[in-house]
């Protein structure tokens, strides 16, 4: 008898409405994964202020060490913005976790899942994860924002031939992969940032000739946000630096629902992280307001990628049928069946049924 494959998945609730839209993902996928013969094995590790209050750090090293056991991570967001200053983790764990395990791609689906526009939205942002702006990755010790001066602060920015790459490349690879425009659009800003920009424009002109199917458009990103907001539909893949890439995300989310519809995968050569795009929500969470819908499709960016790294086939198929049953939940003339910030009258757990009950539905 052939031996049933086994998943080994770290779970890792995080703050604010984290818990709610995790336990969604993790409920969601647990059905689809029994309706395949596939195996879980689902390992809470303490995460966020939850690990601050036990353990006196947001990300506590047994926390890392549990993860390097897994096959991937299922990441809720953290309120990273309240975090103490004597957390020894501050300012960031995810920064932390993306930085210690190299998870350098940051793949950010933005598509049209609810209403009947003409016009179908569908890109992925393709955020470089490892440096940039963000201070808390770019040094090999100590922090890249300081003092010269009690009036000043300089925050370093790096960009590295190798990141620009890479992420090039991730980016390539997935406009060809999805065989839909074809178009790559490399978003930048180098003509003020001549030099960091001018690094990254040149490694993604030097990548887009190994790719003579696809198409390369340049953009500047202020045009390239306002081009997002007027015309999203005419976008396939976008590449771009850490900081740029985190905010057309949140600004392309708005453009098909919200940030309850935009899931996330952070991933490297051999790690991958589902972490849905948006953060704690303090403002609903605790409510059953919060859409889960981002969480859930991260998780099964997470499943396609672990099946795309030699993962059992089963991992494939209980992807395609958590995506399939959320997405049919979202189409529906009933808005009041959707969550709340898609102007429905349905909590998280509600939705989360409507979709197991999809999936339940659909045949084996
Ligand atoms: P946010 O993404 O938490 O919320 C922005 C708005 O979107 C809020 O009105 C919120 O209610 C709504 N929203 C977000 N996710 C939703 C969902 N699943 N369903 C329905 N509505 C949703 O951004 P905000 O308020 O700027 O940040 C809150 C905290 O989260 C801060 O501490 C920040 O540092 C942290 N953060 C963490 C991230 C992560 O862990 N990946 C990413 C972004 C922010
Ligand atoms: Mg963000």
């Amino acid at each position: 008898m052939t031996e049933r494959p086994t998943l080994r998945l770290a779970v890792l609730k995080g703050d604010g409405i984290g818990p709610e839209v995790v336990d969604s993902a993790v409920e969601v996928l647990s059905v689809a994964a029994k309706r395949n013969s596939l195996d879980l094995d689902l390992v809470d590790l303490p995460i966020g202020l939850q690990a601050y209050n036990k353990m006196g750090r947001t990300l506590p090293p047994e926390t890392l060490e549990g993860m390097k056991k897994c096959d991937g991570w299922i990441l809720g967001p953290l309120a990273s913005g309240t975090y103490p200053k004597d957390d020894k983790d501050y300012p960031m764990a995810s920064g932390k976790i993306r930085k210690a395990f190299d998870l350098f791609a940051n793949i950010r689906p933005i598509r049209s899942l609810v209403g009947d526009e003409n016009e179908k939205i569908d890109l992925v942002i393709v955020r470089e994860n490892t440096e940039d702006f963000y201070p808390d990755r770019n040094l090999f010790k100590g922090y890249g924002e300081f003092w010269p001066d009690e009036n000043t602060v300089f925050s370093l920015r790096v960009v590295t031939r190798k990141a620009c790459r890479r992420i090039a490349e991730t980016a390539f690879r997935l406009a060809a992969s999805r065989g839909i425009k074809k178009q790559v659009t490399a978003v930048h800003k180098a003509n003020v940032l001549v030099e960091g920009d001018g690094l990254f424009l040149e490694e993604v002109r030097k990548m887009a000739m190994n790719f003579p199917t696809i198409q390369l458009d340049e953009g500047l990103v202020d045009s390239v946000g306002m081009q997002l907001v007027m015309a999203p539909e005419t976008f396939d893949v976008l590449v771009t630096t850490n900081l740029f890439g985190d905010i057309l995300s949140d600004v392309a989310a708005g453009t098909v629902g919200g940030l309850g519809l935009a899931p996330s995968l952070n991933s490297g050569e051999r790690y991958a992280m589902a972490q849905a795009v948006h953060g704690s929500a303090p403002d609903i969470a605790g409510k059953q307001l919060a859409n889960p819908t981002a969480e859930i499709l991260s998780t099964a960016m997470l499943l396609h990628w672990l099946y795309s790294k030699n993962g059992p086939a089963q991992t494939e198929k209980t992807a395609l049928d958590i995506e399939k049953a959320t997405i049919s939940s979202l189409e529906t003339e009933d808005r009041s069946k959707l969550t709340v910030d898609l102007g429905g009258k349905t909590s998280t757990q509600e939705f989360t049924m409507r979709i197991v009950a999809n999936l339940e539905k659909m045949d084996p």
